[in-house]
This record gives structure tokens, C-alpha cells and sequence, in this order.
């Protein structure tokens, strides 16, 4: 453990216990001897030469010696409780805190909530998250003073006491470290990280360093061996979920991205049914937020809507006017998406998209609540807009004749529940003179 002025404060209970041994053990020896001296008789001939006085002065001072104990014993109870209940509720928090960033998938959120923490934790007042890139660290978020100074400032991956760390992966406490030569420190005049108490900690996952928190402390000496060990263990669960966050954002890119290229290509495959699944999806959305779908579930459902129909990208267009064939696309696009991990949730529902809430459809024969409630939706979404574009889009006939469907086909067909909700939104649109496609 590489650090300076690193106070422990087991260390210092350890040595009040010593003394504290120590003063109890003169005073059982003195009495011990008084007790030889006046009671034992064999022994009291022997130290018969010893004047009352100088005995007097003993169990004086032994007397003396008892209440420094005491005092000490009680001053001591004190601080074990203190620190005790301290690294308790310092637990506590890193042990809620651990928690709650290991559920945090957006980086800037996790940065923000990490640099919080670590303040808090370490009662620090002011801090900053350096990332790696490429060959160089980068401020991603600092608190404190001057923190516009760095946000987004650069220093190199290998100097200062950043990069100590960084190279290193070892935490460092530092109190006035102009003197060190171990550390080149012309990267730290940037940070002005030179003065007053600092703690780095490197955010460590399996693999690689991935950063570095910095925390500073101009309130108190010097930070302790046990910031080090509840901020390092915060450290490591924020690099793992900080790694994570980066996971999922690469997920979210190729989802956006792969998902515009498949509906590209559904498009240009089936031209007849152009903007067939964005109409879909936008119909979907509606319901969903109307329902009260989470946020998630809302974004879940519409990359599903999306990708409805991608099942007819293995069925040729020449046979898709075959009913068995035709049937057979949710269970296509239900085998050519689960096998893909980001889409492996959305997959059921594509699965279930033509399954009607009397049971009566396909591919399983689902009725009622049994079929998830996104496939409800997207059968609802789908039909309607099947049947608004018939004859065409902006036609006020085609959209009356695909309510009169819905309305007429609401409990045996379509979810009842659902189908009030877009019908609702529908005849709202038409009263404000819109029509209500896209
Ligand atoms: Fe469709
Ligand atoms: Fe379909």
C-alpha cells in the first residue's frame, strides 16, 4: 500500500491498550508487594527493611495510576464505539450505494452518482473521475471549486500522481507531496492536486485499470487506511458497473443501428406494405404510453413493433399470399431473433403478435392475459393499420371502415382494454380534424 501520512486508526487504539495493560500491571504488582510487605508474614520479615513511607509512596501512586486507567479504559470504550458505528454506517451506505450503481446502465448517470458517493463516503469536499483514452486520462465529471477549470481536460495516462495510480493500480493518500521523488509531478499543476490531503483510488475491473478517482480533503489532515478500504470497495464495484454501462451503450448502438438496416430491408423486400411497421410501431407507442407502460417497456415494444413482420424476409413475396406460409411469419421472426441477445426479449412478442384474445389465433392458440400484452398491442396496431391503408392512407373511409373492425372485434379479437384506448385516441384525433395515421 503506497502511501504518506497515512494515520490508522486501529493503530493508535492498539497503542492506548498497551498502555492501558501497562498501567494495570504496575498497579498489581504494587499490590502485590504491599500485600507481601504487610500481611504475607514469611515475606514481611524479608522486606521488613522497607520504610512505611516509601510503601506509602507506592500505593499512592498505584492509586493515582488507577484512575488515569480508568480514564483511559472509559476514553477508550468511547472511541471503539465511535469508530465502530462509523465504519458501520459507512458500510451501510457503500453496501446501498453498491447497490444501486450496479443497476445504473447510463454512463453519465453512473459517473455522477460514483463521484457522489466517494465525496460522501470519504467526507471529502471536493473530486473527479479521470477515464482512459487511448494514451491519455480524461476528466469526465469533477466537483469542487474549479471544476469547469477541468471538466474535459486531458492529462497523460503515465504522469502525475493520476497516472501513478493509473500505471500502478494501487490507491494513494497524499498530504503535501511536493517533495516526493517518486511521482512526476508537472502533470498535477493542471489539477492543482498538489496541496492539501488527496486520495486516489484506481477503478479497477478484471481485467485493466479503466481509471481514476481523485478525492480531495482540505477539512481534515490527511485521509485514513479506512477510506482506502470503503472507497476502494466502492471503486471497484463503480469500475465493473462503469464497464457494464459501456456494455449496454455498444448494445443500445447496434440495436439502433442493426434494427434500421433490417427495417430498410423489410421495406425494399415487401414494397406493397412501405412503412407498414413504423406506422406500427408509432400505433403501439400510443397504446402503451396511454396504459402506462414503463419508460423501458414502451422502448422494448416499439423495437418489437418495428421488427413485427421480419419473419416475411423468409417467406418470398411471390408466396406470401399462401395462408399457410403467411402464418407462418411470427414463428420465423421468432427464430430468427431470439438467437440474438439484445432482441432476445422482444422475441416472444413477436412470436405471439397474431394470437386473439378468444383464442383463436396463432401460432399457440393463446387467449386472454395469457398472450403477452405487447403482442396484444401490436395485433391491435398491425390490423389497423392493414386495414386503414387498404385503400389509402389519407383516406377518411379507410380509417372509418378499420375503427368499425376494431369496434366490431374488441373482446373476441382484440384485446377489449386496449382496443378502448386506441379507439379513444382515434375518435380524439378525427374531433380535432386530424387524421390519425402516419
Ligand atoms: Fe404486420
Ligand atoms: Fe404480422
Amino acid at each position: 500500500m503506497n502511501q504518506l501520512n497515512a494515520k490508522r486508526p486501529s493503530e493508535e487504539i492498539r497503542n492506548r491498550v498497551r498502555l492501558l495493560n501497562l498501567l494495570i500491571s504496575f498497579v498489581i504488582v504494587s499490590f502485590i508487594f504491599v500485600i507481601m510487605r504487610y500481611v504475607y508474614e514469611p515475606l514481611g520479615s524479608v522486606l521488613g527493611f522497607i520504610p512505611d513511607s516509601f510503601m506509602a509512596v507506592i500505593v499512592v501512586i498505584a492509586v493515582f495510576i488507577s484512575f488515569i486507567g480508568l480514564y483511559i479504559s472509559r476514553l477508550l470504550t468511547g472511541q471503539v464505539v465511535q469508530i465502530i458505528e462509523d465504519y458501520s454506517n459507512r458500510l451501510n451506505y457503500v453496501f446501498k450505494i453498491t447497490e444501486d450503481i450496479r443497476q445504473e446502465i447510463y454512463d453519465d448517470i453512473l459517473l455522477d452518482k460514483i463521484m457522489i458517493s466517494s465525496i460522501n463516503i470519504t467526507r471529502s469536499d471536493a473530486g473527479s473521475i479521470l477515464l482512459a483514452d487511448d494514451d491519455n486520462l480524461v476528466f469526465k465529471i469533477v466537483k469542487g471549486s474549479r471544476s469547469q477549470d477541468f471538466l474535459g481536460s486531458v492529462i497523460p495516462n503515465d504522469r502525475g500522481l493520476c497516472g501513478w495510480v493509473f500505471s500502478n493500480g494501487e490507491p494513494l493518500i497524499t498530504g503535501d507531496v511536493g517533495k516526493d521523488d517518486r511521482f512526476d509531478l508537472a502533470a498535477d499543476d493542471i489539477t492543482g492536486s498538489r496541496t492539501g490531503a488527496m486520495l486516489y483510488l484506481p477503478l479497477r475491473t478484471k481485467s485493466s485499470v479503466i481509471g481514476v478517482i481523485g478525492l480531495a480533503n482540505r477539512k481534515s489532515d490527511s485521509y485514513s487506511e479506512r477510506d482506502i478500504e470503503i472507497a476502494g470497495y466502492l471503486a471497484n464495484h463503480a469500475a465493473i458497473s462503469l464497464e457494464m454501462a459501456r456494455f449496454h451503450d455498444d448494445q443500445r448502438n447496434y440495436e439502433i443501428h442493426l434494427t434500421d438496416i433490417l427495417l430498410d430491408t423489410i421495406d425494399r423486400f415487401i414494397p406493397q406494405k412501405y412503412g407498414h411497421s413504423k406506422r406500427v410501431a408509432k400505433y403501439a407507442n400510443i397504446i402503451a404510453k396511454a396504459a402506462g407502460f414503463s419508460e423501458k417497456r414502451q422502448r422494448r415494444l416499439y423495437f418489437a413493433s418495428l421488427l413485427h413482420d421480419i419473419g416475411f424476409l423468409k417467406i418470398f413475396p411471390t408466396e406470401s399470399n399462401d395462408k399457410e406460409l403467411f402464418m407462418l411469419h411470427p414463428t420465423t421472426g421468432y427464430e430468427m431473433l431470439s438467437p440474438i441477445s439484445f432482441y432476445r426479449d422482444i422475441a416472444p412478442f413477436i412470436l405471439h403478435h397474431h394470437e386473439r384474445y378468444d383464442g383463436m389465433g396463432y401460432p399457440k392458440g393463446l387467449k386472454g392475459d395469457e398472450i403477452p400484452a405487447e403482442s396484444r398491442i401490436i395485433f391491435i396496431a398491425e390490423a389497423f393499420d392493414t386495414m386503414a391503408s387498404k385503400l389509402s392512407y389519407k383516406d377518411s373511409t379507410s380509417v372509418e371502415f378499420a375503427v368499425s373492425e376494431v369496434e366490431k372485434n374488441k373482446g373476441t379479437q382484440f384485446d377489449p382494454e386496449f382496443s378502448d384506448i386506441f379507439l379513444d385516441y382515434i375518435s380524439q384525433t378525427l374531433q380535432s380534424g386530424r387524421l390519425p395515421v402516419f
